[in-house]
């Protein structure tokens, strides 16, 4: 018997899950060795290794093409969840699942924050593959923690703040979005989020995101002053709107995850974006100077 399951485990976040020592009794298999679309694959590796728990790490995650390719991020976000769940309950598994803020509509003009009962209204198609699958995982299981995130970083893979650092790097000039607000996620504090969800055996669904809301230019902002610390550097930020690009794909204005519910819950604070990049930058130069 294995502990733990992890799914999409060549991503972003399953392969930091996958190299993290609380998960070390787990098997972590990429999209090749465990396809959510495949039914009989998945049900023959679930009967080898019997885990206690799936960590749904895989995903359809283009935002951008899931607006062309719907049945695509259909497949994966909603069908493939459908199907988890259906091996899940079958062998009696805890299933995590991770979700996003884009299940939000993200219009609203104040500082409102989402609370984890607010109504989803999904702003774009994947947005509402993603609410898809959470509703399969809500209507067929007991056992399960949905955990909304938005705007995840962490050092594996390709991803906005890894692109910004590297241009940060490379360029003079970067034109940065100013208009869409939200909340970030970094890997690292997410793991320390989950271990301590299931340490204490909550079950049902969680946000969770670095605290404070900021925009992209902000972010890159703040990126420039704490990569100074390493480099020298003289890139200049400038901010611009988001209908500047040609990508019209809608992504909300304004969506910020409350965070209260895992604080009041777990008793834990969770760190602010600014110290969760300070540390994301400090262990990317570290690795870039190995
Ligand atoms: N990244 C964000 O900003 C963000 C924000 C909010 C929520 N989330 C959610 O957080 C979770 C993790 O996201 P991430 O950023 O780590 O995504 P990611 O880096 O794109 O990783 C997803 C993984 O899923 C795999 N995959 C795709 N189709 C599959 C299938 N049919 N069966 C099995 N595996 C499949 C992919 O493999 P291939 O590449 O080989 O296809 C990839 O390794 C997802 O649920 C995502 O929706 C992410």
């Amino acid at each position: 018997m294995t502990k733990y399951l992890i799914t999409g485990a060549n991503g972003l976040l399953g392969s930091e899950i996958a190299k993290n020592d609380f998960f070390k009794d787990s098997i972590a298999l990429s999209h090749q060795e465990f396809d959510l679309t495949n039914m009989g694959m998945m049900e023959e590796i679930i009967k080898k290794y019997l885990p206690e728990i799936i960590i749904n790490c895989a995903a359809y995650a283009n935002v951008t093409k899931a607006e062309e390719e719907y049945s695509k991020a259909y497949e994966v976000n909603a069908a493939g969840v459908e199907n988890l769940c259906k091996l899940a309950k079958k062998y009696g598994i805890f299933l995590v699942h991770f979700s996003t803020d884009y299940v939000f509509k993200g219009d609203s003009s104040s500082n409102y924050e989402y609370l984890e009962n607010d109504k989803p209204n999904p702003v774009n198609l994947y947005g509402k593959s993603k609410l898809e699958g959470e509703q399969f995982v809500l209507n067929n299981l007991e056992n399960y923690l949905i955990i909304r995130i938005s705007f995840l970083f962490g050092l594996n893979g390709k991803n906005f703040v890894s692109s910004v650092f590297n241009l940060i790097k490379t360029k003079a000039n970067l034109k940065i979005v100013s208009d869409q607000f939200g909340k970030s996620t970094y890997t690292e504090d997410l793991i320390v989020g989950l271990q301590n969800l299931l340490s204490m055996k909550q079950k049902g669904i969680f946000h969770f995101t670095n605290k404070g809301r900021h925009n992209r230019y902000e972010f890159s902002v703040e990126m420039l002053k704490i990569m100074k610390k390493y480099y020298p550097l003289n890139t200049n930020i400038e901010p611009i709107p988001a209908d500047y690009f040609p990508d019209k794909t809608p992504r909300p204005t304004n969506s910020v995850l409350s965070i209260s519910k895992y604080e009041k819950i777990t008793g834990k604070k969770i760190p602010t974006w600014q110290n969760a990049l300070s540390r994301y930058v400090k262990r990317k130069v570290e690795n870039l100077s190995k």
